[in-house]
């Protein structure tokens, strides 16, 4: 196993925040797969979805996280929420390092992410419902996937952080 540290998570849950906090205070880098793909696609997630389909979109999650096996290790790796739905991404994800699960709350999700266009699988009428049905298809997964889990309700990133390190975490 390697020693990234990886983030996972439903949509809102803070896992790019996180992973910038992370970042700057333990000096790691980070990598963010939904960046890696747009770069790679040279296009939005949005685009994707909309010209290519989502079925696209979840070859490319999983053409980029094997990519990320060939690369060094001590990197704080953030992925998109839809991910570790993939059982063969989930056994990358625990080859890559710490599995880290940021449990967030419904209501939390829907604060963070009121107006949000970017979120293909949010978007329309019925987004408390679609985030409910989500959520409870994903949050098994989700801990099954895990090392740990932190919850990051009404939490700063400070807090946040210094659970991810100060519990076993490698520094
Ligand atoms: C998705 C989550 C998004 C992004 C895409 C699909 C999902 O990433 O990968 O819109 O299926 O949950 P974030 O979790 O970073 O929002």
């Amino acid at each position: 196993m390697k020693d990234n540290i990886i983030l996972i998570g439903f949509m809102g849950a803070g896992k790019t925040s996180v992973g910038q906090e992370l970042s700057s205070r333990y000096g790691k880098m980070l990598v963010d797969t939904d960046c890696l793909i747009e770069e790679k696609a040279g296009m939005s997630i949005s685009r994707i979805f909309a010209d290519k389909g989502e079925a696209y979109f979840r070859q490319l999650e999983t053409g980029v996280l094997t990519d990320l096996l060939e690369r060094a290790g001590s990197t704080v790796i953030s992925v998109g929420g839809g991910l570790p739905m993939r059982e063969e991404n989930r056994a990358i994800l625990r080859e890559l390092g710490e599995v880290i699960y940021l449990q967030v709350k419904p209501e939390t999700v829907l604060e963070r992410l009121k107006g949000d266009t970017t979120r293909p699988l949010l978007q329309g009428d019925h987004v408390e419902q679609k985030v409910k049905d989500l959520m409870d298809l994903r949050g098994p997964v989700y801990e099954e996937a895990a090392h740990r889990i932190v919850r990051v309700d009404k939490r700063s990133l400070k807090e946040i952080a210094e659970e991810i390190y100060g519990s076993g975490g490698q520094e």
